[in-house]
């Protein structure tokens, strides 16, 4: 596989970032995940402009334009023959100095990496027609989870969890409310109606959300932001999740309760299919 490191393409086994970096002593960095499919790139400009602002709430400068984003995404993509995949994007803020809890507010230069992960068949994913089954955890992250950083930790423990529970995600739980998935953002359907969080800082402000929820509303679907309850998605008529990587996924189970009779469901199929077809 070809890397990017700051500006250079390497082969994966000669690409080195230092051990003083702040992204890997400090967790001080952020990412962003694209997909391709047939080669082409999803939704990239929604997720530069989240790039842009997960670097702003951090003080940290952008090292590259979009353009140079774009070009690098598409040479990554070129030089490893990626038809379905996806790339990954990580910026953080590199290493000014000696471990220190303070950082230079600006100028100091970020470290930046990008890799492709080929998933071939990713628009096909079987579990697409079986559903997730899904487990609730606590919601233990930190309160800026609209910064999108590599803190990565409690989302993989839940992750573990849910697999040691037989399940295939978790959604956490905060104030008895589900907050989002471990690497996803998570909806019910409920009197034809879609429901799914409100944007704060509570949650992750997803790009294939945003896409999802506009392409809902075009096709004269009802959409209500709100926060649900446990209970109150075990007893929808359907729930599921979207990101970057699943796109539109349903949930069939919940904490060992079906929901809509353990099948997926007719609108989270039609959001999928909507999705894959205006965003490809
Ligand atoms: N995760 N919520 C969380 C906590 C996420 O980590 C993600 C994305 C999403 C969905 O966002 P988007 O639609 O922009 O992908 C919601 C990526 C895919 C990841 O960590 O691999």
């Amino acid at each position: 596989r070809t890397v990017y490191v700051n500006g250079e393409y390497l082969p994966e086994d000669q690409a080195t970032v230092s051990i003083f970096d702040r992204g890997f002593l400090m967790a001080d960095a952020v990412y962003e995940v694209v997909s391709v499919l047939d080669g082409k790139l999803l939704d990239f400009a929604g997720h530069m402009a989240r790039l842009t602002r997960s670097l702003e709430a951090l003080e940290m400068d952008n090292p590259l334009s979009e353009d140079e984003y774009l070009d690098a995404h598409r040479q990554l993509v070129e030089r490893n023959g990626i038809t379905d995949g996806l790339v990954y994007l990580q910026v953080s803020r590199g290493n000014p100095g000696d471990r220190d809890f303070a950082y230079p507010p600006k100028g100091t230069v970020p470290t930046t990496v990008m890799f492709t992960q080929a998933k071939p068949g990713l628009a096909d994913a079987p579990a697409a027609r079986t559903g997730w089954k899904i487990v609730s955890v606590e919601d233990q992250r930190w309160g800026r989870r609209d910064i999108k950083t590599v803190q990565l930790l409690y989302p993989s423990m839940a992750k573990m969890e849910a697999k040691a529970r037989g399940a295939d995600d978790a959604w956490l739980i905060e104030d008895g409310k589900v907050t989002e998935g471990t690497s996803n953002n998570a909806y019910i359907v409920k009197d034809g109606k879609i429901i799914t969080r409100e944007l704060s800082h509570d949650i992750l402000h997803g790009i294939t959300r945003a896409a999802v929820l506009r392409f809902a509303r075009e096709a004269q679907m009802q959409v209500e932001e709100r926060s649900f309850t446990l209970a109150e998605a075990q007893a929808a008529a359907e729930a599921f999740v979207t990101s970057a990587s699943a796109f539109v996924m349903p949930v069939v189970e919940i904490d060992g309760t079906s929901v809509g009779g353990g099948k997926v469901g007719p609108v989270a199929t039609r959001l999928r299919e909507i999705y894959l077809e205006e965003s490809r």
